[in-house]
Parts: structure tokens; C-alpha cells; sequence
């Protein structure tokens, strides 16, 4: 993991603001940049002009240090960044290949489809399977699990771990999973990622169901663009977490079948162009006969369209058998 700077060091910020962030469980500068003024200013309380100094000076003394980005950076260099990247197997070779290498770190990935389709499957999977070497497929790190719906499995984890020779109850020490009770708690949950990704070695978070607690809460006309609002700034919130700190989150949404809509024309997730906008990667998870499922992928920047089948089975994720 990259080198840590107090937030201390800040220009701007005395010893009184940066007990106040340490508090919030902002210790580390680019935890700073998660967050937008008008945020930093009500959480400590103070004018959001200070907030926006604060954040921009975080910024620069990053970009001093090599920490992120400059602005402007060359396209062989971009080329060289997404080889960098890398990759946590879904548990079956077509998915992988579909996904081409599975689901990748510095992105938000999100699998939608209906009840049953294996949303949750999926991302039990995957928190064993980046706890996996390398070389087998996963990213020696460690797995956050955001559990909304109360659907999160010990003992499916159990399952997984054993079809793949891991040791089950180390298996489940390196998943911290925490139950979101409704938004607020969600959003504030998302907050303190930096700090638990950090202490735990993270390679992979996932949040089940992502959606479904903004769902739940804002019924209604009159509360949709309020519902937006607050998706749209948690989303964004994911996309910056995973690409500040290099770990791949998959969210997930359900959506209903709609039986008189063909295959090939999904149904639109909830959310609808306010996750779209945020996700990195969407994959639509689609039902067929018995345990085999059916994935899609839908609007990708560089995937091209296409499709793979895997199945569900008491070890997670695989693919059919031939
Ligand atoms: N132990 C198991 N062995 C075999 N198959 C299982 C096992 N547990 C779950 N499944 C399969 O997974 C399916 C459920 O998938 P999953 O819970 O991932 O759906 P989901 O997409 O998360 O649905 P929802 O939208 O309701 O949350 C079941 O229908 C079953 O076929
Ligand atoms: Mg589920």
C-alpha cells in the first residue's frame, strides 16, 4: 500500500480540524479527497470555502509527494495503468473470460438481474476468491461485505472455503462484514472505507444490495429526484474509493422480470442513468434452466457485447459441466 500522510500535514489544517477529521475517521490525506466541500464543511462544521482550501491543499501536497495523478498524463501512461490492473476470478472461466480476467480492482462493478439470478452467489464467491494466491486466481488481500437485505452466509463462506481448500475459519476472519440498517447508514459506512481498508489489507468490498435500501426508503414521485440525489453521490463515492485505493467494489441491484420484454433487451435497473453513470462495469445476470445462469454485458467502454453462462452450486460459483 502507498505511503500514508498525516492529515496534520495539511496546509490549512491546525491541531484542533485535524482531531476533529481523525474523529471522522479521516486519517489519511487522500481519505480528503472522498469527500466534496459542501460535505466537509458540515461535517466540521465550518464555512465551505475553508472546506474547499482544505481539499485542495490535500490535492496538491498528494501530487508533490507522486501520490496521485497529475492532471495530465500521456496516453502510454494510461496504457500502462490499466496493465497494472488487476483481476479477482468469479469462480467460473467463462465469466472470467466474458469479464476478461473476472472482476477487476479500481472499478465498481455491478451485477443486476432478478430474484435468484445469484447476485448474492457471486459476491460470497468473490470474498473468498480474492483471498485466494495469485497465481490461483485471487489477490492474497482481504474482503469488506456491505450486507443491506440480511442475505450475508457464514456458513455459505464455510462451502466456498472448503471446495477450495481454505482453511474455513481463516477464511472467514479476513471478511468483515458490517449490516447497513437503512441510507444514512450506508452512506456514512462508505465514509469510513478508507480507514477499514487500510487496516485490513482489502482487496475486495461488496454491497448487497446496494440499491435496495434507497428503494426502500424513498417511495414516491416526490421523492425521486431526492433518492437520485443521494444514489448518485453515494455511487460516486464507490467509484473514488476504488480507484484511490485499487480495490475492486461489485454492487449489486435487483431488478423484476419483465416477461413480455425478449431476451437481449434487458430490463432497466433501478437507479436507472444515476448508477449507470457511476459503475465502471454493469453485467446483467439473467436466469435459465435450473441452476444456470446467464450474464450479459451491458454498456462497457471496452467490452465488447457478449455473454457467458456459469451455474450455482453448494461450492459457489463455476461454470456447467460440459
Ligand atoms: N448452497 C447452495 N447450493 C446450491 N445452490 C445454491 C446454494 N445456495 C444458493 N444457491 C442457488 O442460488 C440461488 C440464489 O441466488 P442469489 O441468492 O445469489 O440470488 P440474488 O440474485 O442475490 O437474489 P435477490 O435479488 O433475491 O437477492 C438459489 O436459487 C439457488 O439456486
Ligand atoms: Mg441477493
Amino acid at each position: 500500500m502507498a505511503e500514508e500522510i498525516d492529515v496534520k500535514e495539511v496546509p490549512g489544517v491546525g491541531d484542533v480540524t485535524a482531531r476533529k477529521l481523525r474523529e471522522l475517521g479521516i486519517i489519511d490525506v487522500k481519505a480528503l479527497l472522498l469527500y466534496s466541500p459542501i460535505q466537509l464543511a458540515e461535517m466540521l462544521n465550518t464555512a465551505v470555502e475553508r472546506a474547499e482550501r482544505i481539499i485542495l491543499s490535500a490535492y496538491n501536497l498528494l501530487k508533490e509527494r507522486g501520490l496521485v495523478e497529475d492532471d495530465f498524463v500521456t496516453a502510454d501512461y494510461l496504457l500502462e495503468k490499466l496493465s497494472r490492473r488487476r483481476y479477482i476470478t468469479t469462480g467460473s472461466r467463462n465469466l472470467d473470460t466474458l469479464l476478461r480476467g473476472g472482476v477487476v480492482t479500481g472499478a465498481v462493478t455491478e451485477f443486476y438481474g432478478e430474484f435468484g439470478s445469484g447476485k448474492t452467489q457471486l459476491c460470497h464467491t468473490l470474498a473468498v476468491n480474492v483471498q485466494l494466491p495469485e497465481e490461483e486466481g485471487g489477490l492474497d488481500k482481504n474482503a469488506i461485505y456491505i450486507d443491506t437485505e440480511k442475505t450475508f452466509s457464514p456458513s455459505r463462506i464455510v462451502e466456498i472455503a472448503n471446495a477450495r481448500g481454505l482453511d474455513p475459519k481463516e477464511t472467514l476472519r479476513r471478511i468483515v462484514v458490517a449490516r447497513a440498517f437503512n441510507t444514512t447508514h450506508l452512506l456514512l459506512l462508505s465514509h469510513s472505507l478508507p480507514k477499514k481498508i487500510k487496516e485490513n489489507n482489502i482487496g475486495f468490498i461488496a454491497i448487497d444490495s446496494a440499491v435496495a435500501p434507497f428503494r426502500a426508503e424513498y417511495i414516491g414521485r416526490g421523492k425521486l429526484s431526492e433518492r437520485q440525489q443521494l444514489l448518485n453521490r453515494f455511487m460516486h463515492d464507490l467509484l473514488r474509493v476504488a480507484e484511490l485505493y485499487d480495490v475492486a467494489i461489485v454492487i449489486t441491484n435487483q431488478v423484476q422480470a419483465q416477461p413480455d420484454i425478449m431476451f437481449g433487451d434487458p430490463t432497466k435497473p433501478v437507479g436507472g442513468h444515476v448508477v449507470a453513470h457511476a459503475v465502471t462495469y454493469r453485467i446483467y445476470l439473467k436466469k435459465s434452466k435450473k441452476n444456470i445462469r446467464i450474464a450479459m454485458i451491458i454498456d462497457s467502454p471496452e467490452h465488447p457485447p457478449g455473454e457467458a453462462v456459469f451455474t450455482i452450486t453448494k461450492d459457489g460459483i463455476s461454470d456447467p459441466e460440459t
